[in-house]
């Protein structure tokens, strides 16, 4: 027996400026990659070279059955110096928007995932407060170009990803290992995303605007001990917590979830021994969207949830599809459940580049030759093409 999402629900696949476009050289992350020591295993370089050829992939996800594009537009070519917009670099992003809409696809468009100006990091970056007006400014310029052609807006991309990572973490640039700078820096992407919503809202067009938040099922281990609990609710608390509650009011919060997170007593304890482990490092784990948009719910006091990520990282593509319909298994629960979930969102559209990981981890529908830049879809990319078709999870 299939079962049925209902009318309205939408289904996209989802893309970032610096893993796609290629040749984003004016940005943090570029010159993290050229960092002798920053961990980052390759260059981005060309990337998908999506800056060039976003129309044919267009056309193909819209072909596969999908209504939805997320994509982002990247800060450093809109703004190449502070103050300086370019033109072409916006006209750009309008004509994106406007291919997706040719296509029947909206355009969900993210305004930060990930990468910075390099300029804008240069005395502190996201720990400056300085980065609130900077971003709300960009922001304000960029919808005044596209802001008739949105459908959808995420402000910020997982910013508790951005300032643990990269303030605390030490992983993502600036490569930073400092407590006080990382909260610093997480109070400044919350402010900045409240800015970002009041900005998008007073700009051109009328749409929806909200904020992705990195999720993770949290398990305390053993689940009945009240000090792992205890310790669970103070690592999610900074890590989630936060950013959830500063999406309460908006018009939807973006869930963004791969896997699960076990607590002790006394800290972290990585994978279960005899887990299945994916090429990231962590657990195969598909009940976790159920578990995260259930906590989104409640967390941000019932704001509607649109899962703007999930997938799975994979050579075997077989494995992909048994993840992502058991992960649709728990979107139809959830939804059962009164939860208002408003669409899904495959985490990616095109194998790309993952960061430090460089372009080993594949979450792609459609893979990428990168000498020929070639598409070839997976078979997994039809499988849910034809349930966004159906809007019908088959059994
Ligand atoms: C990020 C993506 C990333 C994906 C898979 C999310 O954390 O938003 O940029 O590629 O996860 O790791």
């Amino acid at each position: 027996m299939s079962r049925s999402f209902p009318d309205g629900f939408r289904w996209g696949t989802a893309t970032a400026a610096h893993q796609v476009e290629g040749g984003n050289v004016h940005n943090d992350w570029w010159a993290w990659e050229h960092t002798p020591g920053s961990g980052c295993v390759e260059a981005s370089g060309d990337a998908c070279d999506q800056l060039h050829r976003y129309p044919a992939d267009l056309e193909l996800l819209a072909a596969l059955g999908f209504d939805s594009y997320r994509f982002s537009v990247e800060w450093s070519r809109i703004e190449p110096a502070e103050g300086e917009f370019s033109t072409v670099a916006l006209d750009h992003y309008r004509r994106v928007c406007a291919s997706c809409l040719e296509h029947g696809l909206d355009p969900v468009v993210t305004f930060h995932h990930f990468t910075t100006p390099t300029w804008a990091t240069t005395d502190g970056g996201w720990s400056d407060p300085a980065i609130v007006d900077r971003f709300g400014r960009f922001c304000e310029t960029t919808v005044g170009r596209l802001g008739d052609l949105v459908a959808r807006a995420c402000t910020i991309n997982e910013p508790n990803i951005v300032s643990f990572m990269g303030y605390m973490g030490g992983v993502f640039p600036p490569g930073a290992r400092d407590r006080d700078r990382w909260l610093r820096a997480s109070d400044h992407f919350v402010a900045a995303h409240r800015r970002a919503v009041e900005v998008l809202k007073a700009g051109r067009g009328d749409f929806p605007v909200g904020l992705t938040v990195s999720m993770s099922d949290y398990q305390a281990v053993p689940a009945d001990d009240p000090a792992a609990q205890q310790r669970l609710e103070r690592v999610r608390g900074h890590s989630e917590d936060v950013f959830l509650r500063a999406c309460r009011g908006d018009d939807f919060v973006g869930v963004q979830a791969y896997s699960r997170t076990r607590v002790g007593p006394d800290g972290m304890l990585g994978n279960e021994p005899g887990r299945d482990v994916l090429v990231m490092g962590y657990e195969y784990w598909p009940e976790v969207l159920a578990a995260t948009i259930r906590r989104a719910w409640e967390v941000t006091d019932h704001v509607p949830v649109l899962v703007t990520e999930n997938g799975i990282g994979t050579d075997d593509d077989e494995q992909r599809i048994r993840y992502v319909r058991a992960a649709l298994g728990g979107v139809l629960d959830c939804l059962d459940e009164g939860i208002e979930v408003l669409g899904y969102t495959y985490w990616s559209a095109l194998d790309n580049f993952e960061w430090a990981f460089g372009y080993a981890p594949r979450f792609g529908l459609v893979e990428v030759d990168r000498a020929t830049q070639q598409r070839l879809v997976k078979p997994s990319g039809r499988w849910l093409g034809a349930v966004a078709r159906t809007n019908q999870l088959p059994d």
